[in-house]
């Protein structure tokens, strides 16, 4: 692939991204923006942030939405309104979850804060890929949705157990959505990237930026190197994009190797 067309990579393409006011989501639409996507819709439920970010990309390619991803309506609702200004939808990039507050151990799990973390990282995830996925095929594309996992998803751990179970819940979702959606020639993946610097994780951890660097430095097997929102974005572009054309049902870790430590 020569510079240009590499630059182009999304050309025509138009994509909506949950959780893009910010971190990897953020980070996400203005790659997809750079690299030649007509349009980026941002749906969040932070206002000023996302009109923000919509605007420093520049409003002839990306623009803002208010949407809570709990809310099946407002999903319905930024779909549907995508579809109708620019055509046709190629990409969803269903990103939007959150972390509880609180060590969640099995033996003092609080159910109803469970639940609230379920409506967003499972319910969330798969309205999105819902809505994305009928108007796909009522539009006749053969898009690409892709969800963002986590390291998370593939290992248990004694704390956050919330978290961990509803990325587990995750992988379920995008390898049977790849079936279901398989046979329209939609594609379904998931972006699994082990623990980086974003706003959730300075706030989970009360720590800034070099303090979470720090607490995580150690996990990954590549010397030298700290992961950052812009190689988890760089993963999504290639899932999102033509190159991944028979990838479907695949969990792509980005987690420099932590996993298999
Ligand atoms: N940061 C990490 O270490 C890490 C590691 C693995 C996976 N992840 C996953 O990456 C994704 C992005 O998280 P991030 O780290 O960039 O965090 P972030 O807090 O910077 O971004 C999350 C975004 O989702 C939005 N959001 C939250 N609830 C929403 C809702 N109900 N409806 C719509 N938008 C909502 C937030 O407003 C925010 O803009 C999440 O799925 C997270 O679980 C993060």
């Amino acid at each position: 692939m020569s510079g240009a067309t590499c630059q182009r990579r999304l050309e025509g393409k138009v994509a909506i991204v949950t959780g893009g006011a910010s971190g990897i989501g953020e980070t996400t639409s203005r790659l997809f923006a750079d690299r030649g996507a007509l349009a980026v819709v941002i749906a969040d439920i932070q206002v000023e942030q996302g009109e923000r970010v919509a605007a420093s990309i520049g409003h002839g390619r990306c623009t803002f939405m208010h949407c809570d991803v709990t809310n099946e309506d407002q999903v319905k609702s930024v779909v549907d309104s995508t579809v109708q200004k620019y055509g046709h939808l190629d990409i969803m990039f269903s990103n939007a979850a959150g972390v509880v507050n609180r060590n969640q151990g099995i033996l003092d799990l609080d159910l109803h804060a469970l639940d609230d973390l379920f409506a967003v990282n499972v319910r969330g995830m798969a309205v999105c890929v819902k809505h994305a996925g009928r108007v796909m095929v009522d539009g006749g594309v053969k898009g690409s949705i892709v969800c963002t996992g986590s390291a998370a998803a593939s290992v248990g751990g004694e704390t956050h157990i919330d978290y961990i179970m509803s990325k587990h819940a995750v992988l379920g979702l995008v390898r049977s959505a790849c079936r279901g959606l398989g046979k329209y020639g939609i594609r379904v993946n998931c972006v699994s990237p082990s623990a980086l610097v974003t706003p959730m994780m300075c706030n989970l951890l009360e720590l800034d930026e070099e303090g979470v660097e720090n607490a995580y430095s150690h996990r990954s097997s590549l010397e030298g190197r700290v992961l950052k929102a812009s190689n988890v974005a760089d993963a999504v572009l290639f899932l999102a994009s033509d190159e991944s054309a028979f990838v479907s049902g695949h969990n792509l870790a980005v987690d420099g190797g932590y996993l298999n430590r």
